[in-house]
């Protein structure tokens, strides 16, 4: 994927073409993942139920991951529902889980058309039988598809997947000395994928809320005070574009002491 690729789905002349034409191909995030928050505060603006955020939230949802995958994205990992929401109200729980299954409903065509490759990570088993099954199942369809990782974190603590994959270590026999951060890595929910180097956060929180923790290590933040439902195009290329922008040392001395780039 290119810049023509963007180009082909923003409108001509509009912001998103300018910021589409500043971003060097070469260097996107290979993976980024995103908070989306602030879904219940849009609804409430408007004097709508919650649950009317979350509706709205899904063309979000659909706008970024095209996007995403024109960019030419490794992975979109987008965080869809904590393993602390389960104490939100049963009525707003399922609401959110039937809004998935319709996504996945309306959407499958599109992510095959477009070779997206659909997973999910969370603690699945918490899942009732019929969503587990209709994800299982949109997984399935997408498996051998080989353009970028779409993963929707689900019944998901970054808290968690740690313990699951000490766990895991535990149970395949892994021998202390074994033990280092790569071999710890293949036992997470996100194994062989490269981790987030860039994370979003919509609606202006300064959290990173039990996200991917092992895995955004070194992930450069973005926040925007955006709501999640008014989330398009433009604020994942703003995003991107400040990435860009970005001076990434991994602990070490800066590539660009003088801030010549930056
Ligand atoms: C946070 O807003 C958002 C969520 C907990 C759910 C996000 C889910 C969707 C957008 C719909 C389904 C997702 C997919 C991937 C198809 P909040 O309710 O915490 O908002 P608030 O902080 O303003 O109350």
């Amino acid at each position: 994927m290119a810049l023509a690729d963007v180009l082909a789905g923003v409108p001509k002349g509009s912001p998103e073409e300018a910021i589409s034409r500043r971003l060097d191909f070469d260097r996107l995030p290979k993976h980024v993942a995103i908070i989306m928050d602030g879904n219940g505060r849009w609804a409430a603006e408007r004097h709508l139920p919650r649950v009317e955020g979350h509706r709205a939230g899904i063309d979000s949802v659909r706008d970024t991951v095209e996007t995403s995958a024109r960019l030419g994205l490794s992975v979109l990992t987008l965080y869809a529902f904590s393993v602390e929401n389960w104490k939100r109200p049963v009525p707003e729980v399922s609401a959110l889980m039937g809004l998935l299954r319709h996504y996945l409903r309306a959407e499958l065509k599109t992510l095959l058309k477009n070779n997206i490759q659909f997973r999910v990570i969370g603690q699945l088993d918490r899942l009732s039988p019929d969503v587990r099954e209709e994800l299982e199942a949109a997984v399935a369809r997408t498996a051998t598809n080989t353009g970028m990782v779409f993963s929707i974190a689900l019944s998901y603590g970054g808290r968690a997947e740690i313990v699951d994959a000490a766990r895991q270590a535990i149970i395949r026999g892994i021998a202390p000395e074994a033990l280092d951060e790569d071999v710890f890595s293949s036992f997470l929910y996100t194994a062989g994928q490269p981790d987030p180097d860039l994370l979003i956060r919509t609606s202006g929180e300064m959290r990173v809320s039990n996200f991917l923790l092992w895995q955004i290590a070194y992930a450069e933040i973005w926040v925007t005070d955006t709501f999640w439902p008014d989330f398009r195009a433009r604020h994942l290329l703003e995003a991107v574009a400040d990435y860009q922008r970005r001076d990434r040392r991994y602990g070490a001395v800066s590539s660009d002491p003088v801030g010549a780039t930056n």
